[in-house]
C-alpha cells in the first residue's frame, strides 16, 4: 500500500527518492509523487508508475531534500491531483501521507469555510493546509498543531519552503523509519525503500516525531518535549532486498524456502521432551494447559495457512482450532473467552485487518499470540507474546516462504499444547523428526520445477481451474487456489472434493482443468473416486500427491511430492502449487511479483 520515503543530504534528493520509490512498488499503489526543495519547493506527481513518474520530471528538478510518496487510492480515484506530495494554496508546504485521517471531511468542511480551496478529494490535503495555516514559529510546532487536529493513522513528512534543510516526520499506526547515512539521512516506511544506503535506523513509536537534518535527527513528542530514540545498526544483509540472479522476487523466495524453513526451526526443538521452546509464547506449561480452544486470525493466504494450523492443532493437541478471517472477525462482535488462545498470523505486521482484530479481542481482555514475519512490527509489538518467523524479507506480494514458516510456526505451537496434553513423548519425537526432513524434502519437491513448468504452461491456458482436496487437503487447495488466482489473475475455486458433486461438477468439462490434493492418508480411496468422476466428465486432472498411491486408471498428470508424517503433509504438498501458479504467470506474461489490483500490505479496511 502506499510508501513514504525522504532523503535530505549532499546529493540532489529527486533520483534517490525515484529510486527508494521502485523499492516499495511490490507494495502495490496506483500513482506515485516526489516533491524538491532546493530555491523554492517543487512537487511532480502523476497516476501510474514510478517509472512515468521518472520520464516526467523536469530538468531542472533540484533540491537536496525531498519526500516521495507511493498511493494506493482510499479517498478519490487513482490520478494525477490525488498523487502525494499535496502542498498548500501557495505551494510553500508539502506533505506525504500514509493511513487514514478519519476526521477529514469535518476537516475539509472547517477548511473550506475559512476560504481554503482544496484541489484534491484526499483526507491527506488537509495536512498541509493546516501546517501552512499554523502560527507556530517553528517548523516542528506547525506540524504538531496541524497533527494536533486529526485523527486517524498516520505516517507522515513534511517539507516547508521557509525552513529549508530540515523533513519533519510523524508517525501515530503507520511505520516510519529514520535511515542514517554519511552526513545525510533517509526516511522511509518500509526499510526495502533504505537498506540499500544504510542499515543504522531508528523506527519512531506511535505519537512520536522527528525533525530529520543532513547530518542527524531528534525525536519529540506531540507536545515538543524530546524523547531518546537512537539509531540502531541492524544485522541485515542488503542482498535479501534484492532480487539477484532472479528473474523475480517470487521465484527467489519460492527458491529460498529449504534455508527460510531451517532458520525457522533452528533451536526450536526440543529432542529430549519431544516438544518445543517456544519462549517468546509467554504461556507456562499451567497456562497453556488452561487454553481450552485456539482461534486463528489472518487475511488471505496467512487465513489459508492457519486452517492448517487450526487441524494440526486439533490433530496434536487435542483442542478445539479453527481459522477466520480476521477483516471478518471483529464484526459480529465476537465472543471472547478467556480460557481461548487467539493467534493472529501476519507476514508483514501492518496488515490492518488483522491488527484491529487483534485489538478487539484484547479490548475484550482476551489473550493473542503472533506469528509474524517484520521484528517489531504494528501486530508482533500489539500482541501478549509470539513467535517471529524468521522467513528474511518477503518482497512478492504472494507470500511463499513466509506462508511455509507460518505452517512450521504453528506445528511448534502443536507439539507445544500437544506435550502439556496427551501427546506422547513417542509422538513428539516422531513429528520433530518429520519437522527437521522438511526443509532437504521442500528442496526435492523444488528440484522437480522444470517438470511442473510445462504443467503450469498448460494450465494456464485454462479460463477457469478447480483445486480440490479434503480435510488436511483442503486448506491446501484454497491456498493453491489462492496463489493461481492472484498471479495469473485466472479463475481458480478451491472446493472440498467431498462437495464437488454437490454443485460444481456440473461446471466439469474439457476446458475446465482440475488440480486435485490427494494425500496417502485415510481418504485417499475417497479421494480417488472422486477423480474417477471429474474424468468421467473429460476434465483434465492434475494430482499432487504422493509415490505409490495408486490412482488406478485415471488419467492423470500426477505430481509426487515426499512422504514426511501425515500432519505435517500438507506443507509439502503447496510447494508444487506455488510453482504451479508461478509458472502459469510466467508463461502469460505477467506482472508476477507485483499483481494488478493487489498490494503486499493492505493498511487499509
Ligand atoms: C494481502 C496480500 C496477500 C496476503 C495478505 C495478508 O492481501 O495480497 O497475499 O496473504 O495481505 O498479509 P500479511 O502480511 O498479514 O500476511
Amino acid at each position: 500500500m502506499c510508501g513514504i520515503v525522504g532523503y535530505i543530504g549532499a546529493q540532489q534528493a529527486a533520483p534517490l527518492l525515484l529510486e527508494g520509490l521502485a523499492r516499495l512498488e511490490h507494495r502495490g499503489y496506483d500513482s506515485a509523487g516526489v516533491a524538491v526543495l532546493g530555491t523554492g519547493l517543487k512537487t511532480s506527481k502523476r497516476a501510474g508508475r514510478v517509472r512515468d513518474l521518472g520520464e516526467q520530471l523536469p530538468k531542472r528538478f533540484t533540491g537536496r531534500a525531498g519526500i516521495g510518496h507511493t498511493r494506493w487510492a482510499t479517498h478519490g480515484p487513482a490520478n494525477d491531483v490525488n498523487a502525494h506530495p499535496h502542498t498548500d494554496g501557495k505551494g510553500e508546504v508539502a506533505i506525504v501521507h500514509n493511513g487514514i485521517f478519519d476526521n477529514a471531511s469535518a476537516l475539509r468542511a472547517r477548511l473550506a469555510d475559512d476560504g481554503v480551496d482544496l484541489v484534491s478529494d484526499t483526507d491527506s490535503e488537509v495536512l498541509a493546509h493546516l501546517v501552512a495555516r499554523s502560527e507556530a514559529p517553528t517548523l516542528e510546532g506547525k506540524v504538531a498543531d496541524a497533527l494536533s487536529a486529526i485523527e486517524g493513522t498516520y505516517g507522515v513528512a513534511v517539507l516547508h519552503a521557509d525552513f529549508p534543510g530540515r523533513i519533519v516526520v510523524a508517525r501515530n499506526g503507520s511505520p516510519l523509519i529514520i535511515g542514517v547515512g554519511e552526513k545525510e539521512m533517509h526516511v522511509a516506511s518500509d526499510l526495502a525503500a533504505l537498506v540499500r544506503y544504510t542499515t543504522t535506523v531508528a523506527h519512531l513509536e506511535d505519537g512520536e516525531m522527528a525533525t530529520v537534518t543532513a547530518t542527524g535527527f531528534t525525536t519529540f513528542r506531540q507536545d515538543l518535549s524530546t524523547t531518546d530514540r537512537r539509531a540502531t545498526t541492524l544485522d541485515i544483509d542488503p542482498a535479501a532486498y534484492e532480487a539477484g540472479v532472479h528473474e523475480s522476487f517470487m521465484r527467489k523466495e519460492i527458491l529460498e524456502q529449504p534455508d527460510s524453513a531451517r532458520a525457522m526451526l533452528r533451536g526450536r526443538l526440543d529432542e529430549r521432551f519431544g516438544s518445543a521452546h517456544l519462549g517468546g509464547l509467554n504461556l507456562d506449561a499451567r497456562e497453556l494447559r488452561a487454553i481450552r480452544r485456539v482461534k486463528i486470525l489472518g487475511c488471505g493466504s496467512a487465513y489459508y495457512v492457519g486452517e492448517m494450523g487450526a487441524s494440526l492443532i486439533e490433530e496434536l493437541a487435542r483442542v478445539p482450532a479453527d481459522a477466520e478471517p480476521a477483516s471478518e472477525f471483529r464484526y459480529r462482535n465476537p465472543i471472547i473467552e478467556p480460557d481461548t488462545l487467539y493467534v493472529a498470523v501476519s507476514q508483514s505486521g501492518e496488515t490492518v485487518d488483522t491488527l484491529l482484530a487483534v485489538q478487539e479481542v484484547r479490548r475484550k481482555g482476551g489473550r493473542v499470540v503472533g506469528l509474524v514475519n517484520v521484528v517489531g512490527s504494528a501486530i508482533a509489538r500489539e500482541c501478549d507474546g509470539g513467535i517471529y518467523l524468521h522467513a528474511g524479507p518477503e518482497v512478492a506480494v504472494a507470500s511463499t516462504k513466509a506462508l511455509t514458516n507460518m505452517f512450521l510456526g504453528f506445528a511448534l505451537v502443536a507439539l507445544q499444547l500437544g506435550r502439556v496434553r496427551d501427546l506422547s513423548i513417542a509422538d513428539g519425537r516422531r513429528l520433530i523428526g518429520g519437522l527437521e526432513r522438511l526443509p532437504a524434502q521442500i528442496g526435492e519437491v523444488l528440484a522437480v520445477e522444470e517438470e511442473l513448468r510445462e504443467v503450469a504452461h498448460r494450465l494456464a491456458a485454462a479460463e477457469s481451474l478447480f483445486f480440490v482436496g479434503r480435510v488436511r487437503g483442503f486448506p491446501v487447495a484454497r491456498e493453491g487456489a489462492q496463489k493461481f488466482k492472484e498471479v495469473s489473475y485466472r479463475h481458480a475455486e478451491a472446493y472440498p472434493t467431498s462437495e464437488l458433486k454437490h454443485g460444481p461438477l456440473a461446471l466439469i468439462e474439457e476446458s475446465v482443468p482440475t488440480v486435485a490434493v490427494v494425500p496417502d492418508d485415510e481418504l485417499t480411496d475417497r479421494n480417488v473416486a472422486a477423480l474417477h468422476e471429474i474424468a468421467a466428465r473429460r476434465g483434465p486432472l492434475v494430482v499432487v500427491t504422493h509415490p505409490g498411491v495408486d490412482l488406478g486408471d485415471v488419467a492423470a498428470t500426477r505430481i509426487d511430492v515426499p512422504r514426511n508424517e501425515r500432519e505435517l503433509d500438507p506443507i509439502l504438498l503447496t510447494i508444487p502449487l506455488q510453482l504451479l501458479a508461478y509458472h502459469a504467470a510466467e508463461h502469460l506474461g505477467l506482472d508476477i511479483d507485483k499483481p494488478r489490483n493487489l498490494a503486499k500490505s493492505v493498511t487499509v479496511e
